[in-house]
């Protein structure tokens, strides 16, 4: 299954609205074919997994798949189908399928054609895999990951006339891999002007460009920035008035699963005080600098029970954060949702 995993992994962020699903199929103790879902439309993981082993599963051959296989005609043909016409006899699954109108109806096709199925097998990592999918097919709204480079002093600028970066090189490439995961990234308008950013992918091989979504009230917006004069400018969204729960709703309509908000300060407090985030991912640059833009600028917690509270800690690049601090986060569990801080090291732009 962890191999399964794997492939699963090679399609995230690219198969929406689809869930990313990897399948291998093992004779013996050796893995004999590989398949993941590539994008909505193409051919499911199992099927993609069966096709490369090209000729009939013998008995003994079993087939492991992250995902339920699927039991109804969507796109393409149901999987379950698929597994029975091509002969397999033993199927293991890692999470069974959220949606209620579907979830367990793969597993009682299989069994009732005859096939062993073992279910459950890392199930919580093959769930994981798919939470953002999973809360859109839920509750038809995305997936929310907050994201910001802050100072110790929770400042998402520099002092004015200096290079923009609060984070060093190893925060931005993960923030690009991070992009390359979601179908829609989100500014408030003050962001376009001020730093007239691309919100394209850089460094990551085959990724998919995520739509660009802006929030204004004014509708004051530089006509040749990037967002609109670049080649992607047909994936740029405005909504102009609409409150950000409204926003999501109507994104999440559109069939994105998942929203990576990039600030700046206004949004990201709005988004906080809303209660509309479920995942938080702070870069957190080791300077002081002051200044006017606070990372959460909203109304904040009235009392410390009701502080959404850091669950999760890891480090990526030069480690910056002392063992405290990382116990600190690691102990405090409070919240509903999970955040992730990254220390960074932090460098210079001369
Ligand atoms: N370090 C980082 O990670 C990071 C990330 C992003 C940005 N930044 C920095 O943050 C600064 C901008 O942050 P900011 O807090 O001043 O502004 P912001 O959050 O980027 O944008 C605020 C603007 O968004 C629009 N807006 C906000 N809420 C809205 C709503 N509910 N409905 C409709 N429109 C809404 C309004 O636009 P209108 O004025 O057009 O009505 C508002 O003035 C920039 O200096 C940028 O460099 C840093
Ligand atoms: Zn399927």
């Amino acid at each position: 299954m962890r191999a399964a995993l794997a492939e699963a992994k090679k399609g995230l962020g690219r198969t929406s609205p689809n869930p990313a699903v990897g399948a291998v199929l093992v004779i013996g103790d050796r893995i004999v074919a590989r398949g993941h879902h590539r994008e909505a439309g193409r051919a499911h993981a199992e099927v993609e997994c069966l096709r490369n082993f090209d000729a009939p599963v013998p008995r003994h051959a079993t087939l492991y798949v992250t995902l339920e296989p699927c039991s109804t005609e969507g796109r393409t043909a149901p999987c379950t189908n698929a597994i029975i016409r091509a002969g397999a006899k033993s199927v293991v699954v890692g999470a069974r399928d959220v949606n209620p109108r579907h979830s367990g109806r793969g597993i009682i096709q299989l069994r009732n054609a005859g096939i062993t199925v073992q279910e459950g097998v890392l199930a919580d990592e093959c769930t994981q895999l798919n939470e953002t999918f999973n809360k859109w097919i839920l509750t038809g709204l995305p997936f929310v990951i907050a994201k910001c480079g802050m100072s110790l002093d929770g400042r998402l600028t520099r002092p004015d006339g200096e290079p923009r970066w609060i984070t060093g090189r190893d925060a931005r490439h993960d923030a690009h891999r991070l992009r390359a995961r979601v179908d829609a990234v989100l500014v408030g308008a003050e962001t376009v002007r001020a730093d007239n950013p691309r919100l394209t992918i850089r460094g990551v091989r085959g990724a998919r460009q995520p739509w660009r979504v802006v929030m204004t009230r004014s509708g004051r917006m530089p006509r040749r920035a990037h967002l609109f004069s670049d080649k992607f400018a047909g994936r740029t969204l405005i909504y102009r008035r609409k409150p950000l729960a409204a926003v999501l709703k109507d994104l999440g309509k559109r069939g994105i699963t998942n929203v990576l908000i990039e600030g700046g300060g206004e949004v990201l407090g709005q988004a906080l005080d809303s209660r509309l985030i479920d995942k938080l991912q702070i870069y957190l640059g080791p300077i002081v600098t002051g200044g006017p833009v606070i990372a959460f600028s909203g109304q904040g917690a009235a009392k410390t029970a009701e502080a959404r509270a850091t669950l999760s800690i890891s480090g990526s690049g030069k480690l910056f954060a002392s063992r405290a601090i990382q116990r600190l986060c690691r102990t405090n569990r409070r919240g509903s949702f999970r955040a992730i801080v990254l220390f960074n090291d932090w460098e210079v732009k001369q």
